[in-house]
């Protein structure tokens, strides 16, 4: 069976199919989580890594970590990808989007998914929940920034049902603002 189709019936089931006998469900993200989080930006590869922080790091610091584990829900929000399966790696954080307020009104979002799990639509489900999650608290858009080479980053915000607005771009790197103003309806499958 194709990914697009499991990923469409394991929706159903709520949570995503990411190989035999391999699930990942999402939950707002919690106190507790810091140590896994750090964990899992540990685990990225350095080239994910860079994408996602926009330069090179080792992972995230105890800072952030506290930062992106304590957000209260209503002014930023978090969430986290969760692997389950039989095996040592049950349990284990594949997968962050974090939502960040910005003073204009904005809130700006950034993913990362596990290097051996991208392409299986894990970073588009967290976005599909960031959005929800934005549309809940009032945020007018959402802005994010890539590199302009950022391929999967692209077609995961093209894909967000969205429209995606260039505000400027800097050193390599584009900002983009999707706002919220018309429903969407994001696809869990391609049409
Ligand atoms: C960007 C990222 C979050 C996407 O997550 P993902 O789970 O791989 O994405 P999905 O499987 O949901 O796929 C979403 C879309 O991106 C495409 N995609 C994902 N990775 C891709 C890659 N390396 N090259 C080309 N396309 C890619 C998918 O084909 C899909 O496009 P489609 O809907 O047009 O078919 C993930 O690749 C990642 O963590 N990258 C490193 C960190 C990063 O770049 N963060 C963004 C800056 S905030």
């Amino acid at each position: 069976m194709s990914t697009i189709a499991t990923t469409e019936r394991s929706h159903r089931e709520g949570r995503l199919r990411v190989g035999a006998h391999r699930w990942v469900s999402i939950r707002p993200i919690e106190v507790s989580d810091a140590g896994d989080l750090s964990a899992f930006y540990a685990s990225l590869s350095p080239a994910s890594r860079h994408r996602r922080f926009l330069g090179a790091t080792s992972g995230i610091t105890d800072e952030q970590a506290a930062r992106f584990s304590s957000v209260d829900h209503v002014t930023a929000d978090g969430l986290v990808a969760i692997l389950a399966e039989a095996g040592r790696d049950d349990g284990r954080f594949v997968g962050h989007v974090c939502i960040e307020p910005d003073p204009d009104g904005t809130s700006e979002v950034a993913v990362a998914v596990a290097d051996e799990l991208q392409g299986q639509g894990i970073g588009r489900e967290l976005m599909r929940r960031a959005v929800d999650s934005a549309r809940r608290r009032g945020v007018r858009a959402l802005t994010a920034s890539l590199f302009t080479d950022s391929i999967g980053m692209r077609r995961l915000l093209a894909g967000a049902g969205l429209p995606v607005v260039p505000r400027g771009t800097r050193a390599g790197v584009v900002e983009v603002e999707l706002p919220l103003g018309t429903p969407a309806t994001i696809p869990n499958r391609k049409e």
